[in-house]
């Protein structure tokens, strides 16, 4: 009999890579994908906590179960990632959803087989939650979903700690992979024929294996082929002009392309978001990145409602966008963390006054956005073909600046570099005819 999985993933691309993973494992354990609940054997939710309408929404989701569960007793739910891995919280969803078969923290993901097959030799709810990351697991062979584009961790966990941020508590110290064998895992993926390859940390630039960051992408941009690198986070105290330099260099391999979160134009709330850096040592790094790369595209992420964040701090946060010109940026209202220092300040925000500075944040970001669209008309650009849009019956993919581009072609194209003719410029996308 043929088992199925489906799995649901919230937050980011680390969560998403991480669902590869599970696949990994599920499909190693016999089960196949399917699009939807009712058909699986086994649902995982892959969630996060990073704010709390990520997490309401695993919730809403996890209760939307319940009755599927009833009529299906031997299915099997799983809950891991981010959420319960905060504290008490897995007892919290126990309690919540006493139907939920098995509940796995962050650092328990590469156990999923072995749970699994605990939960089917009883009855109990499985729950493992270490609190404390353990050594890296490089046994989990990710089931890829996204071909053309590859993503590769390179670190795990964070040591910095923002106020604002439950990542460190949820994701463990630092811990860096060995270069040889992410270099190992690059030129594999580029042999089987990815053409776009994405290093993925939580802040690349403390990167510590056997190179230091900048050498580990230039060793990666030295792989023979064609194909594309990107790598995120980077966090702006630690972004270098050893980094710039290894960028410059190889601008065929290394999209010219950087995210950069700024969080905030004002230096009071930068300080007290703990991000040891001030709006002038952001435009500086911005500065000698564009001298050194006049096209390079930055874009960023952005919080208001930070605890007594002002008019005038929000104000510096709208001088240091239009300073910029964000290619893009994600914008977001700033959600209380509990554990997190600024949980315990004073002075948090009242939502109304959350809600108009996204909204005027949100208005002058797209600006930006548009008005750089409109730029491209006329011109060539390269895109990567990433898929079809059944709806428009058109191509899709990006340029090396991150920009979505849609296309009409006869072949299939996916996994294809394209240079399509920019015709048309519709807000964040652009669409145009190969040429
Ligand atoms: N509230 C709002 N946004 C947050 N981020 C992280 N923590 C919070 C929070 N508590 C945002 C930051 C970070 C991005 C991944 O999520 O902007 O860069
Ligand atoms: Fe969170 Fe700051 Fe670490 Fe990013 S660098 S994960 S915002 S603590």
């Amino acid at each position: 009999m043929e088992k199925f999985y489906h799995i649901v993933t919230y937050g980011c691309q680390m969560n998403v890579h991480e669902s590869e993973k599970i696949a990994g494992i599920l499909s190693e354990l016999g089960y196949k994908h399917c699009d939807s609940p009712e058909q699986a054997d086994i649902v995982v939710f892959n969630t996060c906590c990073i704010r709390e309408n990520a997490e309401n929404h695993a919730f809403g989701n996890i209760g939307m179960l319940k009755k599927l569960k009833s009529r299906r007793k031997d299915m099997l739910i799983a809950v891991g990632g981010c959420l319960p891995q905060q504290l008490n919280k897995a007892e919290n969803l126990h309690e919540k959803f006493p139907y939920v078969d098995i509940i796995f923290g962050t650092h328990n993901l590469h156990n999923l087989k072995e749970l699994i097959k605990l939960k089917l030799g009883r009855k109990k709810t499985v729950i493992q939650i270490d609190e404390r990351e353990g050594e890296i697991c490089e046994d989990d062979k990710p089931l890829r979903t996204s071909y053309p584009n590859a993503w590769v961790n390179i670190m795990y966990g964070c040591n910095n700690f923002c106020s604002y941020c439950i990542v460190p508590y949820v994701r463990g110290r630092e811990r860096s992979r060995s270069s040889e064998k992410i270099i190992e895992e690059v030129r594999s993926l580029v042999a089987e024929g990815y053409k776009e390859i994405t290093l993925l940390g939580q802040n690349v630039n403390s990167y510590r294996g056997e190179l230091t960051f900048p050498q580990l992408l230039e060793r990666i941009a030295l792989i023979e082929g064609k194909f594309r690198i990107r790598f995120m986070t980077s966090h702006p105290k630690d972004f270098s002009l050893e980094l710039i330099e290894v960028m410059a260099k190889y601008p065929k391999k290394i999209c010219r392309c950087l995210h950069l979160p700024v969080q905030s134009g004002s230096d009071r709330i930068l300080r007290e978001m703990n991000r040891r850096y001030t709006s002038a040592d952001y435009l500086e790094k911005v500065r000698m990145l564009k001298a050194a790369i006049p096209e390079c595209a930055v874009t960023t992420d952005l919080i208001v409602g930070f605890p007594g964040e002002t008019d005038g701090d929000f104000k510096d946060t709208l001088k240091l966008v239009k300073k910029v010109g964000f290619a893009s940026a994600f914008t977001f209202v700033y959600s209380k963390r509990a554990g997190t220092r600024a949980a315990e300040m004073p002075d948090q925000v009242p939502e109304e006054v959350s809600k108009a500075r996204i909204i005027e944040l949100v208005e002058l970001v797209n600006s930006q956005t548009r008005a750089m669209s409109q730029t491209y008309i006329g011109k060539t650009v390269e895109i990567l073909c990433e898929g079809y849009d059944e709806k428009r019956g058109l191509y899709l993919g990006r340029d090396e600046f991150g920009r979505m581009g849609y296309f009409a072609s006869d072949e299939n194209l996916v996994g294809k570099f394209v240079d399509i003719l920019v015709d048309g410029a519709n807000g964040v996308s652009l669409t145009g005819k190969v040429v």
